[in-house]
């Protein structure tokens, strides 16, 4: 059954804010025809009709960095940085990402379940409809596949289409400390097959840092995802300047994400293999960096942005993508349209999906309807999430 969406700006993202005020017809889980109420063809008169009242339409949004799955918090690091502590120093003292691996590793795969799908419908309540998570707290073999078993399990439980990434190289375990050769072989590249192997996992990605993993580290990692077939991201440049872009580049990565230490020679790196910067403003917020990415020389070198919420426990527990773009343009000097090309058409780039991400004619009929009349009000509120309904898989909420 067919449902014909009418009086509403889309915002439909094909060349610009491609702004369209006319129909759109809906037909199973696809956009099936756009154009003036007047000319609907025949084959659609029976379509179930939905006056929207002027509202902004766009594709559902795409948050495609996030690392969801996790549990416990860090509140009280928080605290410690906010009196001194640099990330770094937290993350050295045993605390940072290793405090959640603690948490993770004992809940049960119930417990993290119950944690992640609330975390998941926050997302959901902000108009997303395709969401990327990584693993990276369980650091063991078993605890990463459980892991990934939690983020495949929200995508059969919600109405969202997921991504999920092998990202066992987050960080290094206290087991394996200055072991980190012996943890990409032990760990890192045996969960990575056997998450594979189980069909748990459509990318792999790594953090590449001084307190995390070397490029040669990475690299012996990517090329395994290599002769398994899976694409790559890389966690590059978020504390210093690793050259992790220039490796993700050589591997035609999906994205490099963080990327504010990042010099000239990543953003040409970028551009020439087409892999997409994902802009993390959340963590940069957190954190209170001050360092900030190369936007202006990625938008020269016509390099696809991304914005995504990055949402984790210690450098972005930030729930709204929204919220993101608001922060791009606010903190980077991103344009609202740069901010919502971010969050839709690029953002299915950096998760390689070529059916989403634009209202057009084939695309999947994801929606979100807003309560607001020009896409820029997306990224010029704060705090008030302006989602009036969305529309999955041809499908309004319930
Ligand atoms: O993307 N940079 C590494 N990983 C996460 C942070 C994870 C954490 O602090 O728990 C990030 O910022
Ligand atoms: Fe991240």
């Amino acid at each position: 059954m067919a449902i014909l969406l009418q009086n509403a700006i889309f915002a439909t993202m094909v060349g610009g804010y491609g702004l369209h005020e006319g129909a759109v017809v809906l037909e199973g889980d696809k956009v099936a025809w756009i154009g003036a109420l007047a000319a609907l063809p025949a084959r659609f008169a029976n379509a179930a009709r939905h006056d929207l009242g002027g509202r902004l339409v766009t594709p559902a949004l795409i948050d495609c960095h996030s690392h969801i799955v996790f549990a416990g918090d860090r509140a009280a690091e928080f605290e410690l940085r906010l009196n001194g502590a640099s990330y770094a120093e937290v993350a050295q003292a045993g605390g940072g990402i290793l405090s959640t691996v603690r948490a993770t590793r004992a809940a049960s795969e119930a417990e993290l379940l119950a944690a992640s799908l609330a975390r998941a419908d926050q997302i959901i309540a902000g108009g997303v409809a395709t969401l990327e998570i990584k693993s990276g707290y369980g650091l063991t073999l078993a605890d990463e596949l459980k892991l990934l078993r939690v983020a495949r399990e929200i995508g059969r439980q919600r109405a969202i289409n997921l991504r999920v990434t092998h990202l066992a190289a987050h960080a290094i375990p206290p087991e394996y400390q200055s072991r980190a050769d012996a943890y990409i072989d032990e760990v890192a590249i045996p969960s990575l097959r056997a998450a594979h192997a189980e069909g748990l996992i459509d990318a792999v990605d790594a953090f590449c840092e001084t307190i995390a993993f070397s490029p040669a580290q990475v690299e012996r990692l990517f090329l395994v995802a290599q002769e398994l077939g899976l694409p790559v991201k890389l966690h590059a440049e978020q504390l210093s300047d690793l050259k992790g872009a220039v490796l993700a580049a050589r591997f035609a990565a999906l994205s490099a994400d963080h990327i504010e230490y990042m010099a000239a020679d990543g953003v040409a790196a970028l551009a020439s293999a087409g892999s997409v910067a994902v802009i993390l403003p959340g963590a940069f917020y957190t954190l209170r960096e001050t360092q900030i990415p190369p936007i202006a020389a990625l938008r020269a070198a016509g390099v696809p942005m991304a914005v995504a919420t990055d949402y984790n426990p210690g450098s972005a527990p930030l729930a709204s993508l929204t919220l993101a773009m608001n922060m791009a343009c606010t903190l980077f000097r991103m344009t609202p349209l740069e901010a919502l090309q971010g969050t839709t058409l690029h953002a299915a780039r950096a998760l390689g999906l070529a059916d989403r991400g634009q209202i057009a004619v084939g695309q999947r009929a994801d929606l979100a309807i807003w309560a607001a009349r020009h896409p820029a009000e997306l990224s010029y509120r704060i705090g008030a999430t302006p989602l009036h309904a969305r529309i999955f898989g041809g499908r309004f909420d319930a």
